[in-house]
């Protein structure tokens, strides 16, 4: 048989003790950005005129590959492409043919990712052909004009053609709205409609502060609690709690007149890390244990010293060892505390 000092075989090692972490917790879900560049600029998200990372930062299709396949050895059976925009990535593809193979194998369970829609046309097909079956993709708003203005450079006919190519193609859409006070509290019975009409599930995310945007976007003033979207929906849905998990921060309901689901991402007002599974990488191979402390790992230095995974798998290992049990970040005395650094178009969300 063809395997190597950690046991690799057709790229993937067998048998290696899985990750789980000092509260229990097994770790298998891993979220990827892939690039920190994208064709928007998010006004929560990005600087209008953001420095992007030169390219020996970012590591190599092949070296994402390397490392992705690693963590699947080690258990991971979900993983979530991120950016940035994923699909902006040049020759990305490559990299989805080579994580569609651990799906033929079995050893990955799901593969996704999270997009702004705007490349779906061209990649919803030969996503779907390499084994991707949903797509989440970033949708705040249903008005050309509050579009363009929230994306600053996005048009939302682009993405609306996205996203009959992605249906078209047999992908499952779920659609993520960050709720924005003042701007799309007005669209969200329009949305649960649309969404509804279209068999889309639908997720608000409680916008996060991540980033230095400067004062003009001040995110205290964004912020709009999902107690009170949900408070809102209920004057005209009928929304029951469900036990789903999508094995994230998210809590759902089911609307009864469309018969989808409504999930709620409430980072800040709401404790999840009891049940994390993940850890995020970024597109300079830093692991992120958590979204919300700033304690990480270099997987690059160990990846780039060694052609033999032996060195890699140690750094997960202890990386994995150090995962906190929660996060720090707290709205409730009207300031921000445990507030990021880093943007979000770096850790991929
Ligand atoms: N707060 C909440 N969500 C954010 N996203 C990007 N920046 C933020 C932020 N500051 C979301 C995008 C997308 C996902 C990748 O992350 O809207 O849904
Ligand atoms: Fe791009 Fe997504 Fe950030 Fe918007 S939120 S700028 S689409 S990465």
């Amino acid at each position: 048989m063809d395997t190597d000092a950690t046991g690799r075989e057709g790229g993937v090692s067998q048998n290696l003790p899985r990750l789980v972490d000092p509260f229990e917790r097994t770790i298998d879900y891993l979220r990827v950005s892939v690039t920190d560049r994208c064709d928007f600029r998010c006004v929560y998200c990005m600087s209008e005129h953001m420095t992007f990372l030169p390219k020996k930062e970012l590591l190599t299709l092949e070296e994402l590959d390397r490392l992705c396949s690693t963590f699947v050895s080690l258990g991971v059976k979900k993983l979530r492409i991120t950016g940035g925009e994923p699909l902006v990535r040049r020759e990305i593809m490559t990299f989805f043919e080579a994580m569609g193979r651990h799906l033929q194998t079995g050893a990955l369970k799901e593969l996704t990712l999270t997009t702004n829609g705007s490349q779906l046309r061209r990649f919803a097909k030969p996503l779907a052909d390499v084994g991707v079956r949903r797509v989440n993709v970033s949708l705040d708003t249903l008005d050309e004009k509050k579009f363009a203005d929230v994306t600053r450079w996005g048009r939302l006919a682009q993405v609306l053609d996205g996203i009959d190519a992605a249906q078209e193609a047999g992908l499952g859409v779920k659609i993520n709205a960050v709720a924005l006070k003042g701007f799309n509290d007005d669209e969200i019975h329009k949305m649960v409609e649309w969404c509804g009409a279209r068999s889309m599930d639908l997720t608000f995310i409680e916008v996060m502060p991540m980033g230095e945007l400067g004062e003009e976007e001040d995110r205290l003033d964004q912020y709009l609690s999902l107690k009170q979207v949900r408070a809102q929906l209920e004057q005209r849905w009928t929304l029951t709690d469900i036990p789903y998990r999508s094995g994230g921060p998210a809590r759902y309901v089911e609307v009864a007149e469309t018969g989808r689901m409504i999930g709620f991402i409430t980072p800040l007002t709401h404790n999840f890390c009891e049940s994390c599974n993940r850890v995020r990488l970024t597109c300079t191979g830093t692991l992120f244990m958590c979204l919300g402390q700033e304690d990480a790992a270099d997987l690059r230095a160990p990846l780039r010293a060694s052609q033999d995974d032996a060195g890699v798998i140690e750094a997960v290992r202890k990386a994995i060892a150090r995962k906190p049990k929660g996060h720090d970040f707290d709205y409730s005395r009207r300031e921000i505390q445990g507030q990021m650094s880093r943007h979000m178009s770096h850790t991929g969300g």
